[in-house]
């Protein structure tokens, strides 16, 4: 089966091709156009800038995705009539698609896997409005996604094989990305039960919003994560310590809005000059860096105990943080818990992982597509 991948839910444009058969998996592309140096201006995703900038790209993502031959196509009037329809909220689409369809030969695809939640809104429409479009003019079936559940499996591609992945379930998966902190039970593939979840930011929003407090750039993660590693020697007078919410509570929920309020108290008590020294900066991401993963190791290895399982998952733009795979590891290693990371390509947002969770999901197929709909606020 060959499925075409498609993901705007957030500030990148994403569409990938996977080839799965008997379980066997083949990637045949994942391209990725990035927005975060339009979004970095304003400190974060501007959703309606995003959807914009999806509009523009993701026909020449697309060229990129599928090695497209010529071809000419008519386009019968009725069609294009619906097609307008679809895409009446995103005009420049309809233009761009119609020209594409004109010009190049159907795919030899199965199916279209798009992203229909959880995600920004306007965002994740243009993607679903692409995908409606393309399932007409191709005539292939379109299979909705979970942005969570495509994380989660994006676990699958450090395997060649499906089955390899499957021989580590039961297990707990820890997502842990810019809108979500999740620990879920997982049984099997497609039998989820959430435990735990963050009450407040989740880890990744804690990333980027501390990052902005201390003058870093906007995705935080990656960028605390460069501060941190550049200290060279640790100045007494600028260690901080940084509060570790919710470690010891008996659930297995998260909150970070108050380590972020932690991090602004420290920063508006100091001068001017010592916030805007290098050293403290370096110092601050580092122990803001520090108290995340003590956070996200403690309490994620803490359900594996407790469920009795033996392998976590971990998930979501965070799960590319080096500290957090080195530290994580080095805990699980000691109570015999085998931890599993996607290859760091698709740790971040990205349409392979759409792909392959449709691939999950075919019987989800649908031709009607009047049917499907985003859901900002979809749930695993
Ligand atoms: O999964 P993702 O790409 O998008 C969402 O679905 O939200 O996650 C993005 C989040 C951002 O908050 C970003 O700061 C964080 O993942 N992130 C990282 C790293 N790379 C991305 N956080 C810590 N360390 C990293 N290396
Ligand atoms: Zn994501």
């Amino acid at each position: 089966m060959v499925i075409l991948g498609i993901d705007t839910s957030c500030d990148d444009t994403a569409i990938a091709l996977i080839e799965l058969k008997n379980g066997q998996i083949k990637v045949k592309s994942n391209i990725i156009s990035s927005q975060i140096k339009i979004h970095r201006k304003y400190g974060g995703v501007y959703p309606t800038l995003a959807k914009r900038e999806h509009e523009k790209n993701l026909l020449s993502v697309l060229e990129k995705a599928y090695p497209f031959k010529k071809k000419n196509n008519d386009l019968e009037k009725a069609k294009e009539a619906t097609l307008k329809k679809i895409l009446i909220r995103e005009p420049l689409l309809f233009k761009k698609i119609t020209a594409f369809f004109k010009r190049h030969e159907v795919p030899a695809i199965d199916a279209l896997a798009v992203t229909v939640g959880p995600g920004l809104e306007p965002a994740l429409w243009v993607g679903l409005n692409c995908a409606k479009a393309l399932s007409l003019l191709w005539q292939k079936p379109i299979i909705p996604v979970n942005h969570i559940e495509g994380h989660l499996l994006s676990n699958i591609l450090a395997f060649n094989k499906v089955k390899k992945f499957k021989a580590k379930l039961p297990a707990i998966a820890l997502i842990v990305s810019g809108g979500h902190s999740q620990l879920i039970v997982v049984k099997a593939i497609g039998d989820y039960k959430i435990i735990g979840e963050t009450r407040d930011d989740a880890a990744g929003e804690c990333f980027d919003k501390t990052a902005r407090i201390i003058g870093l750039h906007y995705p935080g993660g990656p960028a605390i994560a460069r501060a941190g590693a550049e200290i060279k020697e640790i100045n007494k007078s600028l260690q901080i310590d940084l509060p570790r919410p919710m470690l010891y509570s008996q659930d297995y929920d998260f909150s970070f809005s108050g380590l972020k309020t932690a991090v602004l108290y420290d920063y508006k008590k100091r001068s001017k000059t010592i916030r805007n020294s290098s050293p403290y900066v370096q110092s601050m991401a580092k122990a803001i860096e520090q108290a995340i993963i003590d956070v996200l190791v403690k309490k994620s290895l803490r359900a594996v105990k407790d469920y009795r399982f033996k392998s976590l998952i971990v998930a979501g733009g965070v799960s590319a943080n080096e500290q957090l795979r080195k530290q994580l590891k080095e805990k699980a290693a000691w109570s015999g818990i085998n931890v599993l990371f996607p290859p760091k390509i698709v740790s971040t947002d990205n349409a392979l992982m759409i792909a392959l969770a449709g691939y999950f999901r075919k019987k989800e197929k649908t031709n009607s597509l009047e049917q499907v709909t985003v859901k900002a606020h979809l749930r695993i």
